[in-house]
């Protein structure tokens, strides 16, 4: 028997959760216990012998919370891929490729956060708005500047969002425009390290809620003296690393042309891969690429919506899936537009759906796709959740003993299209549909840490 002291809440549900890649588990009435930290120390099926003891023992002692049925219990989505001080661009500004994109639109917004008044208007709005849409862990980029990128750090905290944040790195006068380009690796490499020491070090961020990041932006960006320095201080701090790989022909060609080499190898021998690192987009790949992928345990964000705009290409989701290399989804906000997870979730399924079939309609349906190339709504729920913990190398994403409690409760809205037919729908469609047409509005609850922060 569990001591009742130690249990801040248990929470009745049914329950949907991925703990197997590509298997849907639904759980009528799952009892999960979580402590006073907001850690998993136990859950329950309804047939376990101590079942009902414990329900009631929660009963006694006022700590139980009952999800009524017709609602769904799932673990809070994971968003491994998200631009930060390009929310003010979503949903405009994808007329042109990656390079020009960058050079417009982006750099000149993203320079725009010297400015830490304008920093924290968007920063409030864009963490509170993926929390609403159910993304209790989030991996942002923010921008070149150290003191508004903490901000971000900070509110993510304030908001109580599970967040990994980090100060963009880019040295590369040949290719960052003069006005958004660091001066000098010395500079950039003094910068990262306080903000590394100051997000671990912010106050109320003693149990490393919010977790500092290296991000180099991407290879073009970089010079090779500062990618080699900043391997150096993943390798010391033991820390996350994000960056963009391979994700687009131009992204691909100019590493060749450059180094000779493609970006995963760049990468590792500049020493930033590590079992916490994401590399977003990761479109062009060869075998070797994921084998050393596979030997670091660097993971993959996959951002198929912004894949459409910038990829020149579609992503190898089924053989990446198969491969066994970690995997989950991100936003990529704002080289797509959607701050939704269940977005992502769903444009995978779709994205996959298209390469299977192929495009062109004056070949013959044997040549046009790529046969067998579909990724399932439960293999996207699972990226969405558990293979974006695995990726982040943290322990959420499933309702297990030892995670943390991050969930959401699925309360189909009126105001939204997510429909449930009791007598029709089984558990698998319901999930399904949650995929496909769930929204913000259908998102009754969320937790993060055991805390209940909407
Ligand atoms: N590559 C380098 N920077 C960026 C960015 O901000 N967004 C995307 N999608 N790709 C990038
Ligand atoms: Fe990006």
């Amino acid at each position: 028997m569990i001591n009742m002291t130690e249990i801040q809440f248990g929470i009745l549900a049914d329950t949907f959760h991925a703990p197997v890649k590509g298997e849907l588990t639904f759980i009528p009435d799952f009892l999960i216990l979580v402590d006073l930290r907001g850690d998993i120390v136990a859950t329950f099926h309804s047939d376990d012998v101590d079942y009902s003891v414990h329900l009631n023992a929660l009963c006694d002692s006022l700590k139980l919370i009952t999800v009524e049925k017709g609602q769904y219990l799932m673990p809070g989505l994971v968003d491994l891929h998200c631009h930060a001080p390009q929310w003010p661009q979503a949903g405009k500004g994808l007329d042109l490729p990656l390079y020009d994109w960058l050079q417009n639109y982006t750099f000149p917004l993203e320079n725009r956060y010297s400015d830490l008044a304008f920093a924290e208007t968007v920063y409030q709005d864009v963490t509170r708005t993926l929390l609403a849409n159910g993304t209790t862990s989030a991996m942002y980029f923010a921008s070149i500047h150290r003191e508004a990128s903490e901000l971000l750090a900070n509110i993510s905290l304030e908001q109580g969002q599970r967040a990994f944040v980090g100060r963009i790195n880019m040295d590369n006068a040949e290719q960052c425009p003069a006005f958004y380009c660091e001066s000098s690796v010395e500079q950039s490499l003094a910068d990262t390290e306080v903000f590394i020491h100051n997000v671990r070090g912010m106050k109320g961020n003693e149990h490393g809620l919010v977790k500092p990041v290296i991000t180099p932006r991407f290879v073009p960006s970089c010079t090779e003296t500062l990618l080699r320095e900043l391997g150096k201080l993943v390798q010391h701090h033991d820390v996350h690393m994000q960056t963009h790989c391979s994700e687009s022909d131009w992204a691909r060609d100019y590493a060749l042309q450059h180094y000779g080499k493609s970006d995963i190898e760049i990468y590792a021998e500049a020493g930033l891969l590590n079992n916490k690192t994401v590399l977003a987009h990761s479109i062009f790949l060869t075998d070797n690429d994921v084998a050393v992928m596979k030997e670091f345990d660097a993971g993959i964000g996959h951002c198929p919506l912004s894949n459409m705009y910038f990829a020149n290409a579609a992503m190898h989701t089924r053989e990446l899936l198969d491969s066994g290399v970690s995997i989950g989804l991100g936003s990529d906000i704002a080289g797509a537009p959607s701050p939704s997870i269940f977005r992502a979730s769903f444009d995978a399924v779709t994205h996959s759906r298209v390469r299977e079939d192929g495009v062109d309609s004056r070949l013959t349906a044997e040549e046009r796709g790529v046969v067998g190339s579909r990724v399932s709504f439960i293999e996207a729920f699972w990226m969405a959740t558990a293979g974006g913990g695995r990726v982040l190398n943290e322990k959420v994403g499933l309702f297990e003993k030892d995670f943390h409690f991050d969930a959401l409760v699925i309360k189909p809205s009126a105001m939204g299209n997510l429909r449930i037919w009791q007598d029709m729908d089984t558990p698998r469609d319901i999930l399904e549909k949650i995929v496909s047409l769930g929204q913000s509005c259908d998102i009754d609850k969320v937790w993060v840490q055991g805390k209940q922060v909407r």
